[in-house]
């Protein structure tokens, strides 16, 4: 995660934009830079390593120019050196950038074709060059930025400076966060409240799809159709500024529109985005090949992440999974081989039941591998080695996106296993990790069924029984999806494994109970769809959560249809994710429920 600064200023700002990227260091630190204009020309300070190297630049060499952005890097895209810092530069206009652009390389070789050299592996300089070139046909500066932000796919944030504009900067958001502040006579932009804190206090949050055109006098917001809309502007009291909401009304809301960005951030942790592969971030402690078995143990959400990974281990490294959730697996004394491996999946790294599981693991002499989001947590320090999942802080109980984290991570552990037992071939390899680079993409896309999900959770607030059903992977979302919406709604709802309704589950079908089919376009669909017919059949009234590439297959009379992006069906559990925790998000603040905080429950359960 990059953390990005932008201010329109009365004076110079160069002290200004480096105390702002002090403030956004947390996010990343492999480098850092700034441009202003002076005189109407851009001009740039880079350095490779922390933000301390920038500041001593400057020292040396000062800048001047009352309008600046800055940029401190965690690398995505590019070794974390001066020549791949950002900003990144034309002679027109300098960018900065936090996220990936998916699709850069094709964006690269349609601008090389033009001409146009390069002179970093980055992604942000794409960005650059196609605004650049867009300028070079005669466009200004906004109709430059309008005309190439649709052709942008991915996860991103970025801030704009042009040469001789000195009263203007532009700042877009698609799936990781940008906030705007208003000062006296001064614009800011950054990539949280917290950047922005030692200038003001009035900050506006940019919405997904959003762009805004910075000047001294304020800010222009427009939406990704190019309207110009208003956005609230709040007070956000300096002691929130560590963990504070947002535009959301509960910390839940804001983690779930997180998972773009922190999705993005974990991949690019795990990948080689330039060589579409994947590269663990640490040496495991064993050889996968010599595996004759893989354990899992995790409780509530963090077991359905495993019960997902299960379905990609067995079909990707064709390796048999046990797992069982962590409360049984500390009590039943299964027989696990010495030299074996237990994945132990938690968000707290402190669930009594799961460090129990883990303990238990290692008295066997099983190797244990932590898939945690806390990494100074009990089972991240005892863990023979570390997953960690980069989600930051998750202050929702009902866990979100942590869940989308760790299932980025048990894909990519999968993906390496099927390669390291010769079960997975590069090609596959590149085909699944191809997919994976567009998750985060299509999970910004998924959020933009906000709306109609707000309007369905009003009906499914009245129910007293929900049902969820899926098959293959699509059954622990089931389980998944039920349990968001137990959680925090107190609605009983239970998933099942969609082949199981006329097993018996089919006896509660009427019309009081909605049925939540999940559906993607995959192996299994036609078989989902047989089951879609039994329920309708019985007057059940159906959600059904698919893909356009499914629905043109279907003639189903539902309540409701929930279209997700089309995708590579190995990534579908990700992100459908999305939809099945803003149905249970929006059903719970129908109904008026503590979202964060439900009753009975605790974020984390450390005692047994
Ligand atoms: C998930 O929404 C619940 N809050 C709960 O099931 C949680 O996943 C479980 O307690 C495990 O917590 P952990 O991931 O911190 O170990």
């Amino acid at each position: 995660m990059c953390g990005i600064v932008g201010i329109v200023g009365r004076r110079s700002v160069a002290a200004q934009v480096t105390e702002a990227l002090q403030r956004l260091e947390y996010r990343g630190y492999d480098s850092a830079g700034i441009a202003t204009l002076e005189n109407g020309r851009l001009e740039r300070r880079r350095a490779e390593g922390k933000l301390v190297n920038l500041q001593l630049k400057l020292l040396q060499s000062p800048l001047s120019g009352a309008i600046g952005i800055g940029h401190t890097r965690w690398a995505t895209h590019g070794r974390p050196n001066e020549t791949n810092a950002h900003p990144h530069a034309t002679e027109r206009l300098a960018v900065v950038h936090n996220g990936i652009i998916e699709n850069f390389r094709q964006l690269k070789a349609e601008l090389q074709a033009h001409g146009i050299r390069f002179d970093t592996e980055t992604d942000t300089e794409v960005v650059a060059q196609a605004v650049s070139y867009a300028m070079a046909q005669g466009l200004g500066p906004v109709e430059a930025v309008a005309a190439t932000l649709p052709r942008l796919r991915g996860a991103f944030a970025l801030g704009f400076l042009f040469a001789g504009e000195s009263d203007l900067l532009i700042g877009a958001r698609h799936g990781a966060p940008l906030a705007i502040g208003f000062g006296e006579g001064e614009t800011y932009l950054g990539s949280d409240a917290l950047a922005l804190a030692p200038f003001t206090d009035a900050i506006t949050y940019l919405e997904e799809g959003d762009w805004a055109i910075l000047t001294r006098e304020g800010a222009e917001i427009r939406d990704i159709t190019g309207e110009v809309v208003t956005r609230p502007r709040q007070i956000i009291a300096a002691q929130s500024y560590r963990v504070d909401k947002g535009n959301h009304r509960y910390f839940m809301a804001k983690e779930i529109h997180e998972q773009p960005e922190v999705v993005g951030r974990t991949l690019a942790h795990y990948v080689d985005l330039a060589e579409d592969c994947v590269v663990l971030p640490v040496a495991l402690p064993f050889d996968f090949a010599k595996l004759s078995r893989l354990t899992i143990t995790a409780c509530g959400t963090a077991y359905y992440a495993g019960l997902i990974a299960k379905y990609w281990f067995e079909k990707l490294a064709r390796i048999p999974v046990e797992i069982d959730v962590a409360s049984e697996a500390r009590y039943r004394e299964a027989p696990l081989d010495k030299d074996g491996v237990t994945l132990v999946i938690s968000q707290s790294g402190e669930t009594a039941d799961t460090l129990a599981s883990m303990r238990y693991a290692k008295a066997q002499g099983q190797h244990t591998i932590g898939i945690v989001n806390v990494a100074t947590s009990t089972i991240a320090r005892e863990a023979s080695a570390l997953l960690p999942t980069l989600a930051g802080v998750e202050i929702g109980v009902a866990s979100t996106k942590a869940f989308s984290c760790q299932l980025t991570v048990l894909l990519c552990l999968a993906i390496a296993a099927g390669r390291a037992r010769g079960t997975l071939s590069v090609v596959d390899e590149r085909r699944l990790v191809d997919a994976l680079i567009t998750v985060p993409g299509l999970m910004a896309e998924a959020l933009r069924q906000e709306q109609e999900i707000e309007q369905l959770a009003r009906e499914i607030a009245k129910a007293k029984n929900v049902l969820y059903l899926g098959r293959g992977t699509a059954y622990p979302m089931a389980l998944e999806g039920a349990l968001k919406l137990k959680e925090i709604s107190y609605i009983h709802a239970e998933g099942y494994a969609a082949g199981e309704l006329k097993h018996g589950p089919i006896a509660l079908i009427d019309e009081t109970v909605p049925v939540i089919m999940i559906a993607p376009h995959d192996a299994v669909f036609e078989k989902t769809v047989s089951n879609m017919q039994e329920v309708a059949a019985r007057g059940g009234r159906i959600i059904l959560v698919t893909d356009a590439k499914a629905m043109a297959l279907t003639e189903m009379e539902t309540m409701a249809t929930l279209t997700m992006p089309d995708l590579e069906p190995t990534i579908a559990p990700i992100v459908y994710a999305i939809p099945l925790q803003l149905l249970a998000y929006h059903t719970a603040v129908v109904m008026g429920k503590d979202v964060d905080q439900p009753r009975n429950l605790a974020k984390s359960v450390t005692v047994e």
